[in-house]
């Protein structure tokens, strides 16, 4: 015997069937093919992003909810039922369906109920292609959220070129087979001596048999001569103009900071760590305790965990079990889970090093030049430890930093420097005193040949103001 409840239930059930067959019908109108096949991978991707991603990952892990890598092996109801799950998970449980039971049965007591997600059926298709083919695993890690990139493992350019050193060694041989051709010579000669019953000549230095033989020679060491000096002005002259000396560097640091974690992750200011920049010559390196202004909170990283934040604790004596500093010395015996590091202040290895005959001042070229820290430094933003860029690096990024100069020259090196202050022009509405000095210049500028020059273009460059001068750059 049935009761008034129950076949009300079964009358709603029986609604609900049909509302689901209506949905049914709806996905199939929509295109008559399976969920699994057709959709497009891009689409989904973004689709997955907006709508699931804080919840699923495509991958086996677990997030907020189950992962749903294999879910097309796993899904063993029909395609109707995955898209009104997706899109009414509690509607779908209504319907009574197998997997869907099992699913509730599963799931819902430790993650709750799924959201009903507002996708249409195509939606479904298109983000079930982009779960069956998620991008691999690498590149999967190296575009972090937000699509930031990491390139964690840049080409180091050749630093030095071989010639220098075949040239030495060339060079060296030959004055050891000369030398030596020497010393035969002088044993066959006294062996000749003592046949003859004469004294033997006597045992020269390498220095003095040098100097006979380079007297006996002397055409040949002569052009010799002229060659090296010109070598070495060749070499003085490429080594100031641009050989890439610098380009590339990229030193091992104590911590593992990841520039890309921090700019495009999480969207913090260069100006916030390397504020400097600004106001002076330096741009400085960021102290712990400016770390500690976000880490004190933030203690763990996803792809170090604890190990490299911890690092910035012990450097500074802070116990992130109970969210405080220790003792005032920062030396508090706290040691960093798995390393050896503790108590000492973090010594950033530095990456970019003038020589100190040299004079550059970063706020001249931020503030009052108005240049963007990319033109010199490249896309930061991408990197993890600090790097010098190359100026072939640079010359890619125009269209992400529009007004980017591009150079040629190698980076640090004089010709960069004295390229680009050909290449760059003052913005005369930038300070009064350029705006004042341009007007001056232009009522001197007949019969000044020099000045008519210069305002020709209507353009004046770091050049034209003294940029080439030695001493600018040089104490
Ligand atoms: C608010 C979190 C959340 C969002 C957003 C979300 N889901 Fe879910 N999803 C869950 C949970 C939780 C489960 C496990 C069942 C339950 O507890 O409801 C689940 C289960 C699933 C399942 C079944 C998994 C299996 O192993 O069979 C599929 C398929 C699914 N979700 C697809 C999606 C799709 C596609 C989207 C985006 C359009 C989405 N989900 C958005 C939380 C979410
Ligand atoms: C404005 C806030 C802020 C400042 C300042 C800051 N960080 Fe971070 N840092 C973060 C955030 C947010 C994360 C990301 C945590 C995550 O992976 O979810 C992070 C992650 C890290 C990680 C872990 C990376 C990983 O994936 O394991 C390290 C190491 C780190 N920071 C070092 C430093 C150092 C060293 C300084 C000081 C020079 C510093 N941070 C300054 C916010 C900051
Ligand atoms: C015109 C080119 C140029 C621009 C623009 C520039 N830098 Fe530099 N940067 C350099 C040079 C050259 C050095 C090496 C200075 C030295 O060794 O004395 C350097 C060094 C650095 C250093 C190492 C520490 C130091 O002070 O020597 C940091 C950090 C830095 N720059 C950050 C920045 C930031 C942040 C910006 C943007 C706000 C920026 N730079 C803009 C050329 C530039
Ligand atoms: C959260 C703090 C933080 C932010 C934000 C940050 N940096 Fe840095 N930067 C550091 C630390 C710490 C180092 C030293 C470790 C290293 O070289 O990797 C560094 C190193 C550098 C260096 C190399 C320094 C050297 O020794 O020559 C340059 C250049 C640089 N940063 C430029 C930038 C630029 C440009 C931005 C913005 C796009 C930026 N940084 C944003 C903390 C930061
Ligand atoms: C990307 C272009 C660029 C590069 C590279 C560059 N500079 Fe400059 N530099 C400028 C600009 C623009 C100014 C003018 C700022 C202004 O308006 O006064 C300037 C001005 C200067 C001045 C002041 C000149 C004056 O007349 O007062 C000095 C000194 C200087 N730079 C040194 C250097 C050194 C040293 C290097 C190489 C290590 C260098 N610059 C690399 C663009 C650059
Ligand atoms: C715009 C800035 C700038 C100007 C102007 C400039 N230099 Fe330089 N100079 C540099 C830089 C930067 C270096 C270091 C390059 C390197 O180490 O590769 C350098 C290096 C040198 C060296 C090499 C020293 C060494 O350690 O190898 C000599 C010599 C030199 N400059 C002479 C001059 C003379 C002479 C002038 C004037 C005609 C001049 N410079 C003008 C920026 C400049």
């Amino acid at each position: 015997m049935r009761n008034k409840k129950t076949q009300c239930t079964d009358l709603l059930r029986g609604a609900l069937r049909i509302l689901t067959f209506a949905t049914f019908m709806g996905a199939q109108t929509l295109s008559g093919q399976s969920i699994w096949e057709g959709g497009d991978v891009e689409n989904g991707q973004s689709l997955f992003d907006e709508n699931c991603g804080s919840c699923h990952k495509v991958t086996n892990e677990v997030l907020a909810a189950p992962g749903l890598a294999g879910i097309k092996d796993r899904w063993s109801s029909s395609d109707e039922i995955l898209v009104q799950w997706i899109q009414n998970p509690q509607g779908a449980a209504a319907t009574g369906d197998a997997y869907v039971k099992s699913l509730v049965e599963r799931y819902v007591g430790t993650y709750g109920w799924m959201s009903a997600q507002a996708v249409s059926a195509d939606d479904v298709r298109d983000i079930m292609a982009y779960v069956q083919n998620p991008p691999d695993v690498a590149a999967d890690v190296a575009t972090a959220g937000n699509g930031c990139v990491n390139i964690d493992e840049v080409p180091v350019s050749e630093t030095k070129d071989g010639s220098t050193l075949w040239f030495l060694t060339l060079l060296v041989l030959f004055l050891v087979i000369a030398l030596s051709a020497s010393g035969v010579n002088r044993s066959l000669t006294n062996t000749l001596r003592e046949g003859q019953g004469q004294e033997p000549l006597e045992d020269l230095g390498y220095l003095a048999r040098l100097k006979g033989w380079a007297w006996n020679n002397m055409v040949f060491v002569s052009v010799l001569g002229l060659f090296v000096v010109a070598y070495a002005v060749v070499q003085g002259y490429s080594a100031l103009m641009g050989v890439g000396v610098y380009e590339g560097y990229l030193p091992e640091q104590p911590v593992k900071f990841i520039h890309s974690v921090h700019v495009c992750e999480n969207e913090v200011d260069c100006k916030y760590c390397h504020h400097s920049a600004y106001e002076s010559k330096h741009a400085g390196i960021p102290s712990t305790n400016v770390c500690m202004n976000c880490h004190k909170a933030v203690k763990k990283g996803k792809r170090y965990g604890e190990v490299e934040i911890g690092k910035i604790y012990a450097a500074i004596g802070f116990d992130p079990e109970s969210g405080t500093y220790l003792d005032g010395d920062g030396n508090n015996g706290y040691a960093a889970p798995q390393t050896s590091f503790g108590g000492e202040p973090i010594k950033w290895n530095k990456v970019h090093n003038l020589p100190d005959h040299v004079y550059f001042s970063h706020q001249q070229h931020v503030v009052v030049g108005g240049l963007q820290c990319q033109n010199c430094h490249g896309d930061v933003e991408t990197w993890s430890a600090g790097r010098i860029a190359s100026v072939d690096h640079i010359n890619t990024l125009v269209d992400k930093y529009p007004g980017l100069i591009q150079l040629s020259k190698p980076t640090l090196t004089m010709g960069w420097c004295i390229e680009c202050h050909n290449k760059a022009s003052i913005d005369l509405a930038s300070s009064e005193y350029y705006e004042e000095m341009h007007n001056r210049m232009k009522d001197d500028v007949r019969g000044n040949e020099e000045l008519r020059r210069i305002l020709e273009d209507d353009k004046i460059t770091v050049k034209e103001l003294g940029g080439w001068e030695c001493s600018k750059c040089h104490y």
